[in-house]
């Protein structure tokens, strides 16, 4: 199947995304304090082969390079993090000036380089010194994270003007306080609820500060979603689909266009669901400019006699990338389609989408992966027929620039458009970042 750069309108956004503590590196420099990330990795047994985000890709140092790895690759947009313990090293109070720098460096050479930057607030590196308050399940951590909005939009607001306040709610709340996978490894349901609700009421707050910071200020948040379907048409099949959709997908999207928590999942958690002040709602509903949607792959479950949910996961025959998550192109389309119908946001931007294979150099010193070229294939022309169908999809985000520190999987897991050789810091052009520069040049395709 082919696709080329005029399936989409001209002014649609290309840009690739990362994140701070998975490509900086210079963890304890120029007044960085340690984030809940830098904990976790270095407690024995948390991640693959202990590896950390110590040095990670090095590009505090390597901004500039990675700047140009960008223009080389032809994308208009540039998706990072800020690191907020870089900022405000405590969480709040003392504004660290060195690290608010390094941003003000790094936006200005992607301005020099014609590509808009777009910042997200935070994406999991919560400082380690509010974790040591009580984190996410404490309600003063959403008051610290607009302070830290407002910091941050106060200094680079005049230039950058595209804020996302949230990477992937549910991986902080449920993999950070309910099964403990990721930082900061807490076990507990209800808690999890708890720092989902905190996290909206951080988003809403952080919202509101960055408009009264940043003139002319585009804000969103950014949700990782899946499609859920049910593994037979067995009600009972049907019924995992729905509340696994309620934990995943309604809990986040409900709230924050204004609908609540979703009645079914509310009635579900019984005595888990958390504690909800008069005003909450009304601030968690803050109209967005945008919605970002990071989309990997589909579930698909089935009823189960045990866990909170009821829910199992099913394997369903097919490809599968090196993470074990099923190639499933057309969910991207079906998840915006939805999202569109369903709750109307203005413009829906994919935020990250791509794919992670065991990749390597071979002798002709190339990076044949072919694999994840077919997965941008595929999942972009299904972008295409989702605007096609009326969609208001305005950009694309291809997770992501660099082979970086994939969370508790370490290095072992690449999703780069660009190699990264962690011993020399080398970075190489893969097979399927060159495809990507071919479609933003718009060469036609071979086959
Ligand atoms: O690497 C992560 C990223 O930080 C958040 N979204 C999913 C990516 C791949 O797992």
């Amino acid at each position: 199947m082919s696709i080329q750069r005029d399936d989409f309108p001209a002014d649609f956004v290309w840009g690739t995304a990362t994140a701070a503590y998975q490509i900086e590196g210079a963890v304890d420099e120029d007044g960085r304090a340690p984030s809940i990330w830098d904990t976790f990795s270095h407690t024995p047994g948390k991640t693959r082969d202990g590896d950390t985000g110590d040095t990670a890709c090095d590009h505090y140092h390597r901004y500039r390079e990675d700047v140009a790895l960008m223009r080389e690759l032809g994308v208009n947009a540039y998706r990072f993090s800020i690191a907020w313990p870089r900022v405000l090293p405590q969480g709040r109070g003392v504004v660290n000036g060195a690290g608010l720098d390094f941003y003000d460096r790094l936006v200005d050479a992607l301005l020099g380089a014609g590509i808009t930057p777009w910042a997200t607030l935070y994406h999991w590196d919560l400082p380690q010194a509010l974790e040591d308050a009580g984190g996410w399940p404490r309600r003063d951590t959403a008051y610290a994270l607009a302070e830290y909005a407002a910091v941050v939009g106060r200094r680079l607001g005049d230039r950058l003007k595209r804020w996302i306040t949230l990477n992937e709610p549910w991986c902080s709340a449920y993999l950070g306080y309910g099964n403990g996978v990721h930082a900061p490894g807490r076990q507990d349901f209800a808690l999890s609820l708890q720092a989902a609700h905190h996290l909206l009421l951080g988003h809403g707050l952080a919202t509101e500060a960055l408009r009264a910071a940043v003139p002319g200020a585009q804000v969103g948040v950014t949700l990782n979603l899946t499609p859920t379907h049910p593994a037979t048409p067995d009600p009972r099949d049907l019924e995992a689909a729905r509340r696994y959709d309620g934990f995943f997908n309604r809990w986040y999207l409900d709230p924050l266009f204004g609908f609540g928590y979703p009645l079914d999942m509310w009635e579900l958690y019984g005595p888990m669901v958390p504690h909800v002040e008069p005003e909450d709602l009304r601030r968690i509903a803050v109209p967005l400019d945008f919605l970002g949607i990071n989309y990997y792959s589909r579930s698909v479950v089935r009823h189960a006699e045990q866990g909170p949910l009821l829910v199992e996961h099913v394997r369903p025959e097919g490809e599968y990338t090196y993470m074990n998550w099923e190639v499933y192109p057309d969910g991207i389309r079906e998840i915006v389609a939805r999202v569109a119908r369903e709750y109307r946001p203005r413009s829906i931007y994919i935020t990250e989408n791509g794919a992670c294979y065991p990749d390597g150099v071979e002798d002709d010193g190339e990076i044949h992966d072919s694999k994840r070229l077919e997965y941008y294939r595929s999942h972009l022309s299904k972008c295409a027929q989702a605007i096609r169908e009326g969609a208001p999809l305005k950009g694309y985000f291809a997770w992501s620039l660099l082979d970086n520190f994939e969370w508790a999987e370490g290095y072992d897991k690449r999703f780069g458009l660009f190699y990264v050789n962690f011993a020399t810091q080398e970075r190489r052009l893969k097979q399927s970042g060159r495809w990507l520069k071919g479609f933003l040049e718009g060469a036609a395709e071979a086959g």
